[in-house]
């Protein structure tokens, strides 16, 4: 009888308690606690997250792990007739992102599926690869990592947030924060280049661009794609990574952390393998060093599909084994796979997975949701108003083009011929790029819309005088092989003062998959370019382009070179303000140029070996047939004026590792022309129980000097600056001597010495 009577108790406790979790999270959900999550937020949405995740069954918790790309396709969409298989699985609870539907419309009808008719109204997170703009197309981001301006990347950050967040978007697949050494590899173009300190600064200023602090108009940033994709052997996209541990920390990895440290929510895994571990599976990457060595809070998502490529890695034996292998490696959301929702359910039941750990990757997805505030207001993007004011705005559009000619790097000229005149009689605009609409945008340009380029032709037209002819001839396409319309491209020439030369390589070039085994001009441009320089007028050349190209023979040829890569929508007006001086250029390169594509790996900080190349002396390391050097180093670009350096001085000949160094360097502005210039900064550890590289980017800074301008620039390192991975695989620095590089490049700098000198209690931290 009393153990009935226990048993009614127990049953009314347990009833009691579930009605109370049931309406504490109502409570919760519904926003009760805001007062006091002001006063403690994570702690506050991990209540929150703990409360939804209670009511959830295994089924639906499996459900926020999986993101489907919304369409056919990978590209956006924005079919607002929601197909019924997607809204069958939104009501089951059985998606938790999507990728690719866009527009505030479509976003709506989605998220409307999600909170009203799904059981336990988990709104959905909307994601998409917003690479450089949604719809105003912004410069690709390596021709913005020319800027050496991280304020600059970071406001053309938010203005490509405040476009994609007004079309529904949540998330974006950015920054890619991947060091790119080879140039044949197509995606070098959506990354900050060669450097690793470059790439770092830019990473964190993206991240902080597109977060904002998480509130309206900010996307949730992803740090992509963990980790050393660049590395791709031969620069063949989706290839394997055979880099060393001390590699991947000291040149691969720091962007990220970079990007973690600026806040980045979430990062994504990358196709490649490294050392034998395809990334999507790699426990040492998404929780030994991301999770307990960084300590990240935010998920992981896969890419595309790559948890089931862990199958041709020959990692996993079929699609149940590698959501076995991802999840147990920390790896949260499977982005189109559909590896977990087919096996996850299946895998806990085997015990193969534990349902602790989807409870972890469910709570660090629903956190973020929390945080960012779908749950309070799921529709916040969802606003057709919003929308239409904000697409295409005077304002963003402004930023596109400050962007765009801020990113332009001066490679040569000669004589001073730019820039230009505005009242020449005759300008000749030639090549495949002169009035291309299309290609100006670039590779990943979400919803880029070709309408909305200005040409170089069109943009020249803008700025001269009315009696100016801008005549333009085509000359041949990209890729041609036929030289039939050569003759007017040449009659042309002819007739004008200067010509305008356009080339370069189609948009697609570059980006995913798109490599190349040749950095030549592709088709018949080099042999227009050598047609037109026969005609004796003097040529400048626009290289539009998503990497280096080898330019040996324009280099020697011809007057004037400007790199233009890919600057978006504004790429003509942008292009006109530097060739006639509306605006200085200032950019530098931020990735060497090799002269062929025989001398790849070619980047600036490579380490001495025991025979540095000397072309006087026949063994050591170099090619009997090309130069030590690339054509153009790391950190060049001109400017039309000139900048003399002088009076390198340093605070001290050592430092300890408690005090800073201070470096200071005179700069004056020897030219004609008002200019800016980046004064960069680098370091060598001279010895060490590894070897270090020749030269190492420490700072950077660019300045604005009037003509006679003259300007002392300091910066500080201290022993931080000094670290590198030891034989332990930590950070560590060693007193020794070390050199000290100031200059225009990386080659071409003054140089100076000093001393760490570390305390014992410090060697041993
Ligand atoms: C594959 C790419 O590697 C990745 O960068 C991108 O974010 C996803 N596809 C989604 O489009």
């Amino acid at each position: 009888m009393q153990k009935q009577k226990d048993k009614k108790i127990l049953r009314k406790q347990s009833m009691k308690k579930k009605f109370l979790t049931v309406l504490l999270s109502v409570l919760l959900v519904s926003g009760f606690t805001n007062r006091s999550s002001r006063e403690n937020p994570e702690e506050i949405i991990s209540v929150r997250v703990d409360s939804v995740l209670s009511l959830m069954t295994l089924e639906e918790k499996i459900g926020q792990l999986n993101q489907l790309s919304y369409g056919s396709g990978w590209g956006p969409s924005i079919k607002v007739q929601v197909p019924d298989q997607y809204k069958k699985m939104i009501r089951e609870g059985k998606i938790g992102s999507f990728l690719n539907a866009t527009g505030a419309e479509l976003t709506y009808e989605l998220q409307k599926i999600a909170v009203t008719e799904s059981r336990l109204k988990i709104p959905l997170l909307f994601g998409l690869d917003v690479i450089h703009g949604f719809r105003t197309t912004f410069p690709v981001p390596l021709a913005e990592a020319s800027s050496w301006e991280p304020e600059l990347v970071e406001r053309s950050s938010k203005y490509q947030a405040l476009e994609a967040s007004s079309a529904g978007i949540h998330w974006t697949f950015a920054p890619m924060v991947d060091i790119a050494r080879d140039p044949r590899w197509g995606r070098i173009v959506e990354g900050s280049g060669e450097d690793t300190y470059l790439g770092l600064t830019m990473a964190a200023a993206r991240v902080r661009g597109f977060q904002g602090n998480l509130s309206d108009d900010n996307i949730i940033a992803c740090a992509k794609h963990f980790a050393a994709y660049g590395g791709a052997e031969g620069g063949r996209d989706y290839n394997t990574v055979d880099i060393p541990e001390r590699t991947l920390r000291d040149v691969y990895l720091p962007p990220f952390k970079s990007a973690l440290d600026a806040g980045a929510e979430t990062f994504m895994a990358s196709f490649n393998e490294i050392d034998g571990v395809p990334s999507s599976g790699n426990r040492l990457l998404l929780t030994e060093i991301l999770r307990n060595e960084w300590g990240f809070k935010g998920f992981v998502v896969s890419d595309w599909n790559s948890i089931g490529e862990m199958i041709n890695h020959g990692f996993a034996s079929d699609l149940k084994d590698a959501a076995s292998i991802s999840i147990n490696a920390g790896l949260d959301m499977d982005m189109e796979s559909r590896s977990f929702i087919a096996n996850l359910a299946e895998l806990v039941k085997e015990k193969k997975v534990s349902e602790e750990t989807i409870d972890l990757s469910v709570k660090r997805i629903l956190r973020i949701k929390f945080k960012f505030g779908l749950f309070d207001k799921p529709f916040k993007y969802c606003n057709k108003e919003r929308e239409t004011k904000n697409i295409m705005s005077q304002e963003v559009q402004n930023a596109a083009l400050e962007v765009a000619k801020r990113s332009i790097v001066l490679l040569k000229n000669s004589n001073s011929l730019l820039p230009l005149k505005k009242d020449l009689s005759k300008i000749a605009v030639i090549g495949p790029l002169a009035d291309s609409k299309q290609d100006p945008l670039g590779p990943w340009a979400a919803v880029g819309n070709p309408n909305d380029v200005v040409t170089i032709v069109e943009g020249i037209k803008k700025l001269v005088t009315p009696k100016t002819e801008v005549l333009f001839s085509k000359g041949c396409d990209i890729e041609d092989t036929s030289t039939d319309n050569f003759d007017d491209a040449v009659k042309t020439a002819t007739e004008s003062d200067v010509v305008i030369l356009c080339i370069g390589e189609r948009e697609n070039m570059t980006g995913e998959a798109n490599n190349r085994s040749t950095l030549d001009l592709p088709g018949v441009q080099q042999k227009l370019a050598e047609e037109i320089y026969k005609t004796g007028k003097p040529v400048v050349v626009i290289l539009m382009n998503g990497r280096p190209l080898s330019i040996e023979w324009i280099d020697r040829n011809m007057s004037a070179i400007v790199e233009a890569w890919f600057l978006g929508i504004k790429s003509g007006d942008a292009i006109a303000e530097v060739l006639f001086g509306d605006y200085n250029p200032s950019g530098k390169l931020p990735v060497s140029f090799p002269r062929t594509v025989g001398q790849i790996p070619i980047y600036y900080n490579h380490k001495n070996t025991g025979r540095p190349g000397n072309e006087r002396n026949r063994f050591t390391s170099k090619y009997l047939d090309l130069p030590l050097t690339p054509l153009y180093p790391f950190g060049f670009g001109l400017s039309y004026t000139n900048f003399e350096y002088s009076d390198l001085k340093l605070s001290s000949p050592e430092i300890s590792d408690e005090q800073e160094l201070a470096v200071s360097v005179n700069i004056k502005n020897t030219g004609n022309f008002d200019g800016e210039e980046v004064v960069q900064l680098y370091v060598q550890d001279l010895v060490g129980s590894v070897t270090r590289p020749v030269k190492e980017l420490k700072r950077f800074k660019k300045i604005f000097l009037k003509k006679d301008e003259e300007q002392e620039v300091s910066f500080k390192i201290s022993e931080k600056d000094l670290r590198f991975t030891g034989h332990e695989m930590t950070s560590i620095s060693e007193s020794g001597e070390f050199k000290v590089y100031v200059g225009t490049n990386s080659a071409d700098v003054m140089e100076s010495r000093f001393k760490l000198v570390k305390t014992i209690s410090s060697s041993l931290k």
